[in-house]
């Protein structure tokens, strides 16, 4: 008979092109104790994906259901606890690319059937929200921005299951202009990191691009206009022979995109009246947000959470960790469990 109140949780991910699976233990959160870590391997496809320029989603599922298993087994031996000792199962069931998701959700609703454990489905987006609840967990309210590949948005998280997306982008994915930038500037995929890397060599004023402020009182995003604006000035500096360093580039893409996400946030936390502000999802891992982030919490003093970098990119653990939560909340999913692509925050 399957326990009630799991406190030992398997976590799956295979939204996208990481195949990871996570073991956490639930610490006593009366206590307001985070919960541990016991195990987090992540199986990255970035190699086979590289030479095409971005994730190719049929070639995702196949290597997902290559690395699925082992990848399982690996979180399992190294989290030094056997099927018998789980007490539930986390799986991202959505969004993400449906081929990939399938995999994963499969995989779960087996294991759960076999092992007889609680199965919980976790939105991936707000699974990045708990990379951050790994060494402190933080009190709600908070203001959260999610800033990844597939998704810019800022959630009023006001409880585990209670909260509210008051921002999101009208275009592109913050982390998909990295991508795309890059791109232009002749790096490889993902962008993100290799601008990251440049941007440091280079002088974030030496062009200034525009910042999409939108309406007065918005808190949605836009970065279409950013990624063409910086095509624009290219072709332009070449068709008058004019070199523009690479560096410098970079540096002034990233300084725009930085200072909008940073700008919005500290906007949503006060309009919303809180003083506490979570970053994650993969552009978290970015240097010159994370130096930002540090800066205005320092001077406005506002608390800024951001999870360490090896827990901003895909992982289970965040998806451990969230099913710990939900499992807590007494939310549960049957074997009816399906993959969407396309889901909004729910
Ligand atoms: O969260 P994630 O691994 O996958 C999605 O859910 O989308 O985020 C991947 C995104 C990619 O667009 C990648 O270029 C970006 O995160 N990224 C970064 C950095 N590291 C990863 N963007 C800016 N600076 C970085 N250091
Ligand atoms: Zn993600």
């Amino acid at each position: 008979m399957a326990r009630s109140f799991p406190d030992l949780v398997l976590g799956i991910e295979t939204s996208c092109d990481e195949t990871a699976a996570s073991v956490a233990k639930r610490m006593d959160s009366a206590m307001g104790l985070a919960p541990k870590l016991l195990s987090n391997v992540v199986s990255s496809q970035l190699e086979v994906h590289k030479k095409y320029g971005g994730v190719v989603p049929e070639i995702a599922s196949r290597k997902h259901l290559e690395a699925i298993i082992p990848v399982i087994n690996e979180a399992i031996q190294t989290a030094g606890v056997g099927p018998g000792d789980l007490s539930g199962i986390a799986v991202t069931s959505r969004p993400g690319l449906v081929g990939a998701l399938v995999v994963g959700v499969s995989t779960a609703k087996a294991l759960a059937l076999a092992w007889n454990l609680p199965l919980v489905g976790v939105n991936h987006v707000l699974g990045h929200v708990y990379a951050g609840f790994v060494d402190s967990a933080p009190k709600f309210p908070f203001m959260a921005l999610v800033v990844s590949g597939g998704h810019t948005v800022l959630i009023h998280m006001l409880s585990h299951t209670q909260y509210q997306v008051v921002g999101r982008t009208r275009d592109d994915a913050a982390g998909e202009a990295f991508d795309k930038v890059a791109r232009l500037l002749g790096l490889g995929y993902p962008g993100g990191p290799a601008v990251d890397a440049l941007a440091k060599r280079g002088d974030p004023n030496a062009v200034k691009f525009p910042r999409a402020h939108l309406e007065p009182e918005s808190l949605d995003f836009s970065f279409s206009g950013l990624k063409t604006a910086v095509m624009v000035f290219m072709e332009k500096a070449k068709r008058q022979g004019r070199t523009v360093p690479v560096e410098d580039l970079a540096a002034s893409f990233q300084e725009a995109v930085c200072d909008i996400l940073v700008e919005k946030t500290l906007k949503a936390a006060e309009l919303y009246n809180t003083r506490r502000v979570l970053v994650a999802g993969g552009v978290s891992a970015n240097s010159r947000l994370r130096e930002m982030l540090t800066d205005s919490s320092q001077r406005l003093g506002v608390e800024v959470i951001i999870p360490p970098i090896s827990l901003c990119t895909d992982n289970a653990a965040m998806i451990a960790i969230r099913g710990l939560y939900l499992f807590e909340e007494g939310v549960r999913d049957d074997l009816y469990l399906n993959a969407s692509a396309d889901s909004p925050v729910s």
